[in-house]
């Protein structure tokens, strides 16, 4: 199968190749992947008649513009990732997710470009022409390996990632969404790259790894502001037990000498009521922000992620839950392709 597409790259400044772009790059027969990585990531204000009314000076970090493929936080939650699969020797990364998963599309981009063989196991039954996902991870090198989607719940269980390594070899396995104590290390670099103080740090939440980081990183490096988190899911309270696993986690194993995920609970809140019906659902409302916020702002954004946490945080500045005087920044965490 031939896969070609053309991507224009037009970062100017800032520009910096890291630890994905290195020698394997060589050895591609074509690139199919951008080595070009915009680092740290711009910061750009958002002034409208909304956040100007309310005297908040709002920001977006814009996470998306960092790689075509390995965009927004996939970059953050793989970097240390790669690195530790390479510390043990691996040659093969092995992760989960569903058939649109932009994680499994950037965990295929980045294993080929530093030289990993990447094996998928998707959700559910095999289906034929790929999508545009999956044709992509196809192209760039995955071994795709459906799950039923009964097997597939038990993919944190030890017997069955057993049964993957007999049939694989071995492999680093990377968990569904990228989200372990490495990829929480990944996400602390956002707040590295703030230089400006600021009262909030907003993202959209899907398994909280992202969160937990900018948490994370606000504690380790001493700054004030607090985390608001919009989980894109419907009754997603069950996020403060994964935050507080993944943030338990982290602390083994970074060796932090205090009480991380207590700590933690005090710097961060969820909005549970920003989820417009579950995950991907949509409606007017939300729809009609995203068309307003992109005419003004001449930001992509979309539905599933960064829509959800740009509407909440405007409802919040609107519902003075966000005061005047206050500077926020919310991360754009990419999805777009
Ligand atoms: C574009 C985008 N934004 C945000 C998230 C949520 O991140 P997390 O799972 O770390 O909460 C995801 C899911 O990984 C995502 O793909």
């Amino acid at each position: 199968m031939v896969f070609v597409r053309i991507y224009n790259i037009v970062f100017a400044a800032n520009k910096k190749t890291c630890i994905f772009a290195d020698s394997f790059i060589h050895q591609m027969p074509f690139s199919i992947i951008s080595d070009e990585f915009l680092l740290p990531s711009p910061l750009v204000r958002l002034e409208d008649e909304y956040t100007s009314a309310a005297g908040v000076a709002l920001y977006l970090k814009r996470e998306d513009l960092i790689h075509q493929q390995i965009s927004g936080n996939k970059y953050r939650k793989l970097f240390y990732n790669l690195h530790q699969a390479r510390a043990e020797g691996k040659q093969t990364l092995l992760t989960f997710g569903g058939a649109y998963s932009n994680h499994i599309y950037a965990t295929a981009a980045a294993g080929y470009l530093h030289g990993f063989q990447t094996i998928g196991v998707i959700r559910g039954e095999a289906t034929e022409p790929l999508n545009e996902t999956l044709a992509f991870a196809q192209a760039a090198g995955m071994r795709l390996h459906y799950a039923s989607r009964e097997a597939y719940r038990h993919k944190t269980e030890a017997e069955f990632i057993e049964k993957l390594r007999h049939e694989f070899g071995d492999f680093y396995l990377v968990p569904e969404g990228g989200s372990n104590a490495f990829a929480v290390r990944g996400c602390e670099q956002i707040i590295s790259e703030l230089e400006q103080e600021f009262d909030y740090v907003a993202c959209a939440c899907g398994t909280g790894g992202t969160l937990a980081g900018l948490v994370v990183g606000l504690l380790q490096q001493n700054k004030k502001a607090n985390v608001l988190g919009v989980p894109v899911l419907k009754g997603a309270d069950f996020l403060y037990q994964d935050i507080a696993k993944l943030l338990a986690d982290y602390q083994q194993v970074y060796n932090i000498d205090y009480n991380l995920p207590q700590a933690a609970a005090a710097r961060f809140e969820l909005f549970l009521d920003y989820h417009f019906g579950g995950y991907a659902k949509r409606n007017q409302d939300l729809d009609k922000f995203i068309v307003w916020f992109q005419a003004k702002h001449d930001v992509p954004i979309e539905f599933v992620y960064t829509g959800k946490i740009l509407f909440g945080i405007y409802d919040l500045i609107k519902k003075e839950y966000i005061r005047k005087g206050q500077k926020v920044v919310i991360i754009h965490t990419g999805g777009l392709r």
